[in-house]
């Protein structure tokens, strides 16, 4: 690992500001911490003494959640707060919540927000560290670093790697992360689905864009096939779930006709049946599974280099030691 990686700043907000060394950075961070979960006692002191909220203000399970575990793990202090079980239902804005939490003399906070640009509007205006959990449809980096994680862990580069992302890109910002992450490690990157889920426009971002999921098999050596979400589906994006999935949904017949064995990722929650058949989800190319695993490392990472870590000093960092 470099002795000169640089730092991540005060903030992770998205992956398109991140440069090859810093992305490779945080990469090579999550190895030695993936240990740790592996423990009997799960628990270093690398964040003792940090105290860190997560604030939710969107439905979450595995982000929420690892992130809490990832937190813990590193002996932060946490609190866990979401819309619903806060003043923001009477009214109170972001930024007044958190200078009432920064009061309280916090270090960092975790935000899902359901707006673009809610992280990059709430790190400007605070002194603690901002990890973005999702904003809107702009980007959710962490994800994207454990989707990254796990197709390097599985086919040991990501260098001239073909990545699809397949299914609901224009509502996603996994896609976003994906792609700006990807491209700037080298691997190629396409796009997948209806036109109006797969817009043509995304090719100013670098990517192939099929309309066929049967050449998007043909091409790539990975399929991230994300979430057709739902909620959206009374705006007519796509005539019917079951016409979805007997045109673009990822089924093992169609796999079956691809050059060579293709690794599957799904960053959850999976509509089985609809996106992805379950026999694809279950089977034995899915790393579905490895995905939610790694992103405790990745979240873990993350935090350890945002609260001045080095990637060089980890390995020594879990054994024991605080953050630099
Ligand atoms: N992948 C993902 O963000 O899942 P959650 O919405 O459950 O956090």
């Amino acid at each position: 690992m470099s002795e000169t990686a640089p730092s991540l700043g005060k903030d992770l907000v998205g992956l398109e500001s991140l440069g090859r060394e810093e992305l490779t950075a945080i990469l090579d961070t999550a190895e030695p911490f993936k240990e740790i979960s592996e423990r009997r006692i799960k628990k270093v002191p690398v964040l003792r003494g940090k105290t860190i909220v997560n604030l939710f203000f969107e439905p979450s399970t595995r982000t929420r959640i690892s992130f809490e575990f990832a937190e813990k793990r590193l002996s932060a202090d946490t609190v866990n707060i979401s819309s619903t079980g806060s003043s923001v239902t009477k009214g109170e804005t972001l930024v007044d919540t958190a200078r009432n939490l920064e009061a309280m003399r916090i270090d960092m906070v975790v935000m899902r927000h359901g707006a673009s640009g809610a992280a990059r509007f709430l790190a400007d205006r605070i002194p603690s560290n901002v990890v973005n959990a999702g904003d809107g449809r702009h980007e959710h980096p962490t994800q994207g670093l454990l989707d990254i994680l796990t197709i390097r862990d599985n086919l040991g580069t990501l260098e001239g790697v073909k990545v699809c992302i397949v299914g609901d890109v224009v509502h996603s910002r996994v896609a976003r992360s994906n792609i700006y992450g990807l491209l700037t490690l080298g691997a190629e990157v396409a796009v997948c689905g209806p036109p109006t889920l797969v817009p043509g426009s995304f090719r100013e971002l670098g990517v192939e864009v099929f309309q066929h999921v049967e050449d998007a098999i043909q091409w790539a050596d990975v399929l991230n096939i994300l979430r057709l979400q739902l909620e959206r589906m009374e705006a007519g994006y796509v005539p019917s779930l079951r016409e979805y999935n007997r045109i673009w949904g990822v089924s093992t017949e169609r796999l079956e006709k691809a050059p060579h064995d293709l690794l599957i990722l799904h960053p959850g929650p999976m509509n089985r049946g609809v996106e992805i058949d379950s026999d694809v989800a279950d089977g034995e190319h899915s790393v579905i599974l490895d995905q939610v695993t790694n992103g405790v490392a990745v979240r873990m990472a993350v935090l350890y280099l945002l609260a001045g870590g080095r990637p060089e000093k980890a390995e020594a960092a879990k054994k024991g030691g605080g953050p630099s």
